[in-house]
């Protein structure tokens, strides 16, 4: 057996996406709870919604959690009694205000919290968490649990900027050098494709070596809030609207990549981790 083969064999667990924008109200919740909704129709999913804004994964859904991760690392429940049932079979684990500073748990909840999620994705092909906007500690930390980091912004130039800080931090603090943009409220994929090219250069001849993979371009479409307001998927009510059609795309690309190897000091999901984050 080739010494590539026998990588791609000997790896377990599901593959872990992280979604962040640096900026929030970009679209980031909408895009992870779709694509997470769009391939739980044919594989197992499980979306961690460490999104603390107002449109968050449970509300889109029209869920109402039990219970959130406070509870779990309180000793108030297990991890299974977390999770809800989302459309689609999706698995959605509601952080909510359970989501403390993840970097100020003390090692017992670390490891409590670790072992919980290992035991819950061990089986799942895929983990997407959604990310709260800026550059909390708390982003930094799902982005480095993350096997790789799907970044989200606008045309605007404080989108822009915004994400561009995002990459530099986790590149500078935590060398990683691998990410994905999807360009959301665009007028078509010139557009997109556009503003992806401008933020290469800056990364380009400020940062130097990253890779920055363009996965698409999501134009503004009306009925992405007709589909919040319905507290239902937009792929599901919607499926052959602009938006969903782009979305879909997406979704092609990111199931189409190659599995790498990890970067970044730590992992979380699925795979053994090792000391504390920065
Ligand atoms: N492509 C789009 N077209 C129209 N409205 C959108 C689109 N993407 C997101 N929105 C709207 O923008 C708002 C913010 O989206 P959301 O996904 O909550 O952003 P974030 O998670 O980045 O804060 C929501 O009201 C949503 O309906
Ligand atoms: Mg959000």
């Amino acid at each position: 057996m080739l010494p590539l083969e026998k990588e791609k064999n000997s790896f377990e667990g599901p593959r872990v996406f992280a979604f962040s924008s640096g900026k929030g109200g970009v679209g980031k919740t909408t895009l992870a709870a779709n694509v997470a909704y769009a391939l739980s129709c044919h594989k197992k999913v499980l979306l961690f919604d460490g999104d603390l804004g107002l449109a968050n994964v449970d509300v889109l859904f029209g869920l109402s959690p039990r219970f959130h991760i406070g509870d779990v690392l309180a000793g108030r429940c297990a991890i299974e009694d977390v999770v809800v049932c989302g459309p689609g079979g999706l698995r959605i684990l509601p952080a909510s205000s359970g989501l403390v500073k993840l970097t100020n748990l003390t090692e017992t909840q670390k490891l409590v919290l670790l072992e919980e999620f290992d035991r819950i994705t061990a089986g799942l092909d895929y983990v997407f968490l959604d990310t709260p906007a800026g550059i909390s500690e708390n982003v930094l930390y799902l982005n480095l649990a993350s096997q790789e980091r799907v970044l989200i912004c606008t045309p605007e130039p404080t989108s822009l900027t915004d994400v561009y800080a995002l990459i530099k931090v986790l590149f500078r603090k935590h060398h990683i050098k691998r990410f994905h943009l999807v360009v959301n409220f665009v007028k078509n994929k010139a557009q997109a494709l556009e503003i992806y090219r401008q933020l290469l250069r800056v990364i380009e001849r400020f940062l130097g070596s990253i890779s920055l993979n363009f996965l698409g371009g999501i134009p503004f479409d009306q009925k992405v809030s007709e589909a919040i307001r319905a507290q239902r998927p937009l792929l599901e009510i919607y499926p052959n609207t602009p938006a969903s059609k782009a979305i879909r795309e997406i979704v092609f690309q990111l199931a189409a990549l190659e599995r790498t190897s990890f970067e970044g000091g730590i992992q979380f999901f699925g795979r053994k981790i090792m000391g504390v984050c920065a």
